[in-house]
């Protein structure tokens, strides 16, 4: 299906809940609420060997979560208000339960209206029969499903970041069947997600031209370093993006909001990217996971987002002991001022959008202003403390 009918149909569901979720927020606001988004990186073992990415070093089945305990963990009311569940890794596509696993959450989360996965694609004779299965499950139950593979580079780029031969081949192959059906399954939104840094940015325009050739939705990662999520802070000295680099991506995320309608969700992310290129990495995008978010790693240990500390072990604690522990909750009070002042975080970041209406009017006047004038981006920033 067309991004653009996905995404009326993600507003409307999204719309039918506001008044639930502006009641949240209030109350989010004054005492700690459940989560209504949860990140699950369901393996780190993975088929591939990136190079802005540490994943793939601390891939080890025997100390995941078995699917047993993890079910047994999952019936328990503390879930019963997560909306938005993304599955990621590692990769997904590596664990034969994959389908398995998202219909035990399908069962389990009552008020799920969205399932994401990315994945490498780079194994498509699993990836393609396990993402067809989910497919069908979540249309079937009138779930939205969105998958995203990877792709840094049209070639040898792309197996040169991804350190895998014919890895655009076996990617393409993925694509190409879960593009055709997208086309048949209104509920399914499929894509492309690339990672722009030093060894692929002169390709980042090939992507695009690819992308839209073959009428694919793509998002460009914003490159980031957080040791829950990528295990990848080690990596920052050697590949963190130099001034040439980040001038570059300030151009390019403009060009994309000149392009897309002030409305898309990516326009928001990647104006705000380019923000924070100008200004000094200040965040001024707001976040679920600062208030009803958890990030689940694949040995049960439970975050409040990526950049937290561990706060506790689903495999061995009880979520919601963990998750109100006056400790917990005191450090996470302290993320606004702390970790997430320099955040690049894009997890989830249009869950809580357009639910500031005043911060979303004043952003939609500046992207508005944007795509009028790129050249007088700097001038449109909002002062951030
Ligand atoms: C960690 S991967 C896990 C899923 C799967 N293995 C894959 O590569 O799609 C999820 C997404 O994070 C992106 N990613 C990897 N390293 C990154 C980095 N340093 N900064 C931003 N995004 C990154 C990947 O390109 C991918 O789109
Ligand atoms: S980005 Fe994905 S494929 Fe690459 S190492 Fe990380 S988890 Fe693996
Ligand atoms: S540190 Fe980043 S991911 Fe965590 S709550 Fe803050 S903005 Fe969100």
């Amino acid at each position: 299906m067309s991004s653009r009918t996905f995404a009326l149909r993600y507003i409307g569901k999204a719309a039918l809940g506001v008044p639930r979720d502006l009641v949240k927020t209030a109350v989010a606001a004054v005492k700690p609420i459940r989560p209504t988004v949860l990140i699950y990186n369901c393996t780190f073992v993975c088929d591939a060997r990136c190079q802005m990415c540490n994943n793939w070093k601390r891939g080890d089945r025997k100390a995941e979560m078995s699917f047993a305990r993890l079910e047994q963990a999952m019936d328990h009311p503390f879930w019963h208000a997560i909306e938005n569940l993304n599955i990621s890794g590692g990769e997904p596509t590596t664990r034969n339960d994959l389908p398995d696993l998202v219909e035990m959450f399908v069962k389990r989360l009552p008020r799920l209206r969205k399932v994401g996965i990315n994945t490498t694609g780079l194994t498509p004779h699993r990836a393609i029969p396990q993402l067809t299965r989910i497919v069908r499950h979540c249309a079937e139950r009138n779930i939205l499903f969105s998958a995203r593979v990877s792709l840094d580079g049209i070639g040898e780029i792309h197996d040169q970041v991804r350190q895998v031969k014919r890895g655009f081949d076996k990617a393409s192959e993925t694509i190409t069947a879960m593009s055709a059906l997208a086309d048949e399954v209104p509920q399914f939104q499929f894509g492309l997600a690339a990672t722009i840094f030093a060894t692929n940015m002169k390709d980042a325009k090939n992507l695009l031209t690819w992308a839209r050739a073959k009428k694919l939705d793509i998002v460009f990662n914003m490159l980031r370093f957080t040791d829950a999520m990528l295990g990848n802070s080690e990596l920052q000295e050697q590949i963190g993006l130099g001034s040439e680099e980040e001038e570059f991506m300030r151009r390019f995320y403009l060009e994309r909001v000149q392009e897309e309608s002030v409305f898309s969700g990516q326009t928001f992310m990647y104006l705000h990217y380019a923000d924070m290129i100008a200004n000094g990495y200040k965040r001024t995008m707001p976040c679920p996971f600062q208030s009803q978010g958890l990030l689940l790693n694949p040995n049960g240990e439970l975050f409040y987002c990526e950049n937290s500390k561990e706060i506790g072990n689903l495999a061995v604690e009880d979520p919601a002991d963990v998750y109100f522990k006056a400790e917990n909750i005191a450090y996470r009070s302290t993320f606004k001022d702390t970790i997430c002042t320099n955040c690049l975080s894009p997890c989830q970041v249009n869950v809580g959008a357009m639910k500031q209406f005043v911060p979303y009017a004043k952003f939609l006047w500046r992207a508005y202003r944007v795509k009028r004038h790129p050249e007088q981006h700097r001038e449109t920033l909002p002062n951030v403390p």
